[in-house]
């Protein structure tokens, strides 16, 4: 278990303290028929002993994640629209307020926030690779470039748009290992006094929360206030500002100004003061997760073999990529869990990469009257819950693993 590697930002040792086993890319579902080999890596997760990123010890290559059937469509969740709409709103009120401002996202999906900014009629553009739903938000009127962001695209994109007053991205910064070349990228592209936001999963929050299904390919880097702030600095940025977030189980947003253009709010030397508290940067912290994750995994496995034994039909609802890591780490298939109910209808009739669980429509959920249901989509409880009041109406009961195992 003592694996190490060199950190992917400052090339300092990267100490592992989690082996999540073999696991498939959590967004590959597929066809009942399909007969080519599934794609396997080692899913393991390590701390770096310099700049104290969390990351990944291995990296899967892009093009196998993010492609033109990658199945995610952000625009899924009223919570996430409602989210991605205050947040437009916010940085056309903060940030876009000079003549004729630009902004680039990076990772813009299927337009989710841009639209907002595109409505306003201010001068935006998306990057993304997945082309599938790059045409979607390219449908609804958002200008688009298919594409990775990198130090390439972002040169090419400066020099055809001009720079750049806002860099935002969503959910995608922490998907991209080589930050060095995003970096170099964002430098070339911003404006003078301009601003780089991202928001992604909080590992303060994962860790107080053993959401330990928030890791997986996608998720290369684990962020905190710290190892953002370390990692800015090496780039020449300086990290600005942070703001919590309550979306996919707890976010922080980061703001991001090159170097003495910004003072940094005390929000920012607050939430580092609270991480070195709570013992984010060192690996005994790591270590405990690690052990709080195993006890979820056995009796998370425990209950549904319980349940399986007594003849309980027990189902999963959301067929997230997160859910990939739980079902694959903790050997659940269609033997414990039926199917996977989930609105996607990229998603629907396949089944989930590596335990090969049918994923159905939420229609086939409700007529099949499960007794439990497996909430994989356990960010959206409020919305799915509220959703589907029928289901415990009648007796069934949801199974929650964040932050412990419990019947509800
Ligand atoms: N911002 C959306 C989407 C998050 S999913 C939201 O918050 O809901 C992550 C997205 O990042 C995917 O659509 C993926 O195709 C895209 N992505 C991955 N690597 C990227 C890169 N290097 N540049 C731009 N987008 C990237
Ligand atoms: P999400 O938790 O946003 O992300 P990830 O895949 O990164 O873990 O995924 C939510 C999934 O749950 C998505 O496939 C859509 C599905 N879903 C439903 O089936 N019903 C719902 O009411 C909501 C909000 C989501
Ligand atoms: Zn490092």
């Amino acid at each position: 278990m003592n694996a190490t590697t060199s950190c992917r930002v400052c090339r300092g040792p990267v100490e592992e303290f989690l082996d999540l086993g073999r696991q498939p890319l959590s967004d590959a579902f597929r066809l009942p028929d399909a007969d080519d080999d599934e794609f396997f890596y080692d899913l393991r997760v390590g701390l770096c002993g310099s700049c104290s990123m969390v990351q990944l010890m291995r990296e899967v290559p892009r093009e196998r994640m993010f492609h033109a059937d990658y199945p995610y469509h952000s625009s899924g969740s009223r919570l996430m629209r409602e989210h991605f709409e205050a947040t437009a709103e916010r940085l056309a009120r903060t940030e876009l307020t000079g003549p004729d401002p630009f902004v680039v996202e990076i990772g813009c999906n299927d337009g989710i926030m841009l639209h907002a900014l595109a409505e306003r009629g201010i001068r935006h553009l998306g990057v993304e690779p997945s082309a599938g739903v790059a045409r979607v938000a390219a449908e609804r009127g958002i200008d688009v470039r298919i594409d990775f962001f990198e130090e390439a695209t972002a040169l090419d994109i400066a020099a055809t748009h001009g720079p750049a007053d806002v860099i935002y991205a969503a959910n995608t910064i922490c998907h991209i290992p080589y930050l060095d070349s995003v970096f170099r990228g964002v430098d070339a592209l911003l404006g003078p006094g301009g601003v780089f936001v991202f928001e992604d999963p909080y590992w303060g929050d994962i860790v107080e929360q053993v959401s330990f299904d928030q890791i997986y390919d996608e998720h290369f880097y684990l962020f905190t206030a710290r190892s953002v702030q370390a990692m800015a600095r090496r780039f020449g940025f300086d990290l600005v500002d942070v703001a919590a977030l309550p979306v996919h189980g707890g976010e922080i947003r980061y703001s991001l100004a090159r170097i003495g253009e910004r003072t940094p709010s005390g929000a920012v030397a607050a939430l580092i003061a609270t991480e070195r508290e709570r013992g984010l940067d060192r690996s005994a912290t790591a270590r405990r997760f690690a052990a709080r994750v195993h006890r979820v995994r056995d009796d998370l496995v425990t209950l549904l073999r319980d349940l399986r034994a007594q003849g309980r039909r027990v189902v999963g609802y959301g067929a997230t990529a997160k859910s990939a890591t739980v079902a694959n780490f903790c050997g659940l298939g269609p033997d414990l869990i039926t199917f996977v109910s989930d609105t996607t209808p990229a998603k629907q009739g396949r089944l989930t990469p590596g335990s090969h669980i049918p994923v159905v429509g939420p229609g086939d959920f409700r007529t099949a009257r499960p007794d439990y249901a497996v909430l994989f989509a356990w960010n959206h409880a409020e919305e799915i819950m509220a959703q589907e009041d029928g289901f415990r109406a009648g007796g069934g009961r949801w199974i929650r693993y964040v932050p412990d195992v419990q019947t509800v």
